[in-house]
């Protein structure tokens, strides 16, 4: 582990730590271009996750033989960064660092204990229309505030699904905050992600990203659109659910590496689904209910209130909290 002293850039430097110098997939003997193309695209992007993976997923994605895949994958496990124990004052000392970022609203950062926490995946749910991408927005505003003011003076990755990202919003936010609205959009960095495997690249872009610039907060809005419209039938559940897990897992790691903030927003099935028939459910069962440190809950009330509800928090209290979305932002 590198020293903490030789930390880069001013403003995250005192709480983000040092990131793990990365070996590429073709740094593995046995693995060319060709392969690692392959396994990029199944969303194999570092040697962790071929570490942990089974054989046959590698032999089927590469389109290579399981032996072949069995030598690659002990291979990674000798060569990936499996850490190891560390004592529990470790642990301690890094949920000392823990930030928290306003969402605008005091209402729903009491919800949240303080606000959006780092090292955690906070999921925004509920149907069109409830807020989901405008606290989204307003977040990635926020966390660029000093600490005082309820920000983590950081920048931002933001991986837009939907083509919903909206530059004029975060000029009326940073208005709305006392931020200059130039300074706050140069310092939120946007993607467009175009089905499900760009998305998961983009995570590993924002990491090389994040070596450079203080970023503490990724946005992932819409987390599940792509993999609902991509994984249709009833006999696609299992790889959609597991590509999902692993999607979900290099985002949890990005949170804990860089100590950034990681948040989702994710859409209810509006009829039942075929796969989850609850129609109040947000998508991807229980792959993103494990994952996720705080869920809520999004619902309509009185224009322009807005209703948000704690669902299955294991340290807080369920409950909810009332906002609006006004022309400056989230509000309380
Ligand atoms: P989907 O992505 O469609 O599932 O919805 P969402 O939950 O992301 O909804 P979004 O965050 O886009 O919220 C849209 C709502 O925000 C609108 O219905 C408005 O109430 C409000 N809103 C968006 N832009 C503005 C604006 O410029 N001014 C005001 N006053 N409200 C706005
Ligand atoms: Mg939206």
């Amino acid at each position: 582990m590198p020293s903490k002293s030789t930390a880069r850039s001013a403003g995250a430097s005192d709480s983000a730590p040092e990131p793990r110098p990365e070996i590429a997939l073709e740094d593995l003997p046995g693995i060319g271009t060709t392969t690692a193309e392959k396994l990029r695209e199944s969303g194999y992007t570092d040697l962790m996750e071929l570490a942990v993976a089974s054989p046959g997923d590698v032999a089927e994605a590469a389109e290579i033989g399981v032996a072949i895949a069995q030598k690659i994958i002990g291979e990674a496990r000798r060569k990936a960064d499996v850490g190891g124990f560390e004592p529990g004052t470790t642990v301690l000392e890094r949920r000392k660092r823990l930030g928290r970022i306003t969402t605008n609203s005091k209402a729903v950062d009491e919800l949240l204990g303080g606000g959006v926490e780092t090292q955690a995946i906070t999921e925004f749910s509920g149907e069109f229309g409830t807020g989901k991408t405008q606290l989204a927005h307003q977040i990635a505003v926020d966390v660029q505030l000093p600490t005082a003011q309820g920000g983590l003076e950081g920048e931002v990755v933001y991986i837009d699904t939907e083509s919903t990202f909206r530059p004029e919003r975060i000029v009326d936010m940073a208005k709305g905050a006392g931020l200059d609205p130039e300074g706050a959009l140069a310092k939120i960095h946007v993607a467009r992600a175009f089905n499900s495997n760009h998305q998961m690249l983009l995570v590993a872009k924002a990491q090389e990203l994040a070596r450079e610039k203080p970023i503490r907060l990724l946005v992932v809005d819409s987390l599940t659109a792509h993999f609902r419209s991509e994984y249709m039938g009833r006999g696609e559940l299992a790889p959609r659910q597991q590509h999902l897990n692993r999607h979900l897992h290099e985002l949890l790691r990005f949170g804990d590496t860089y100590n950034a903030a990681i948040v989702v927003t994710n859409q209810v099935s509006s009829r039942p689904d075929i796969l989850f028939g609850d129609p109040t459910r947000p998508i991807g069962g229980n792959i993103v209910a494990h994952a996720a440190t705080y869920r809520l809950y999004l619902r309509k009330s009185k224009p322009p209130k807005r209703i948000a509800r704690l669902i299955d928090s294991p340290n807080l209290p369920e409950g909810e909290a009332v906002y609006s979305l006004t022309g400056e932002g989230v509000r309380d």
